[in-house]
């Protein structure tokens, strides 16, 4: 199908139900349901589904840096690129496929931005769909160059929450984060889980590769499991910044939370011919799951 703006999206779903789609403007996961319908990712009712922006909501992939700094834009360029399906994409482990519904993507480096970035590359995106609705997106950086890059990176992933003040997130407690809201400086968590009651913009260091989101009221937790993704973003606009972001709605930070799988801290660096994975794994379990494992 295309968009709006004749732009193809990929729709994948599960035998059960479940579904997911996916943009090529960007690569980016648009939309991803459980096998009753229900939307699980965040898609503001103010987002801009025209270039030259991200669309906000879904998962917009942060390459190749996050943030800002230099003369690339913030988060990179990707999420800002038509992307192509890949029909003939090199192999992947059995289990990446094995009764799951698929598509591939593929951006490649274009002369455009070798003024901010000048290395050749290509990013291949599988993103597939579970029989049991399990969301799963492996990236795959492979430096085409003659000399090595670094980058960072993210999964941008703007979870779909029942309200922010019932949501907590367990798994990051006790490690060292830079708070994007001190100027990247490093503090410790202290707290046990993370809760929210005020603007949160932080990079996670050094977490563990299963980190969980639970949601009291939904009473449902979304599991993460990454690979090749030490950090996690944890990202809440709240009010004032809200008010202050033309494209999502002044009340709507109460419904999302931005949980994602980076690589930040320590750029990943390639020499050339070499390729890099990156991936991100998101699961719904009851919330009773986790409490009791
Ligand atoms: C977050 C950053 O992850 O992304 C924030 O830490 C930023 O600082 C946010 O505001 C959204 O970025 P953008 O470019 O999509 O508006």
């Amino acid at each position: 199908t295309k968009d709006w703006n004749g732009i193809d999206q990929v729709t994948l779903r599960s035998p059960r139900g479940a579904s997911t789609r996916v943009s090529l403007y960007g690569g980016q996961v648009i939309s991803w349901r459980n096998d009753r319908g229900e939307e699980l990712l965040f898609t503001s009712n103010k987002a801009i589904f025209k270039p030259p922006k991200a669309m906000r909501g879904g998962i917009p992939l942060c390459f190749p840096q996050f943030g800002n700094g230099g003369c690339l834009e913030q988060h990179g360029f990707a999420r800002n690129k038509i992307w192509t399906i890949d029909d003939n994409p090199p192999p992947l482990h059995q289990s990446d496929s094995n009764g799951k519904a698929f598509v591939d993507l593929l951006l490649k480096s274009s002369e455009e931005d070798f003024k901010c970035w000048p290395h050749s590359f290509e990013f291949r995106l599988r993103v597939s769909l579970a029989a049991n609705g399990d969301l799963n997106l492996i990236s795959r950086i492979r430096n085409i160059n003659g000399k090595p890059f670094s980058f960072s990176f993210a999964y941008h992933t703007y979870l779909c929450v029942s309200d922010i003040s019932e949501v907590r997130i367990e798994g990051l407690e006790t490690l060292d984060y830079l708070d994007n809201l001190c100027q990247r400086e490093r503090f410790t968590e202290q707290g046990d889980a993370i809760t929210f009651e005020t603007e949160v913009d932080r990079v996670y260091l050094t977490s563990p590769n299963v980190i969980a989101v639970l949601d009291h009221e939904k009473k449902q937790t979304v599991v993460i499991r990454k690979d090749g993704l030490p950090d996690v973003v944890v990202w809440n606009p709240w009010e004032k910044k809200s008010k202050a972001m033309i494209d999502i709605g002044d009340d709507e930070y109460k419904q999302m939370l931005c949980v994602d799988g980076a690589a930040i801290e320590r750029p990943i660096t390639l020499k050339p011919g070499e390729e890099w994975t990156g991936r991100l794994e998101l699961s719904i379990v009851p919330s009773s799951y986790c409490s009791e494992h």
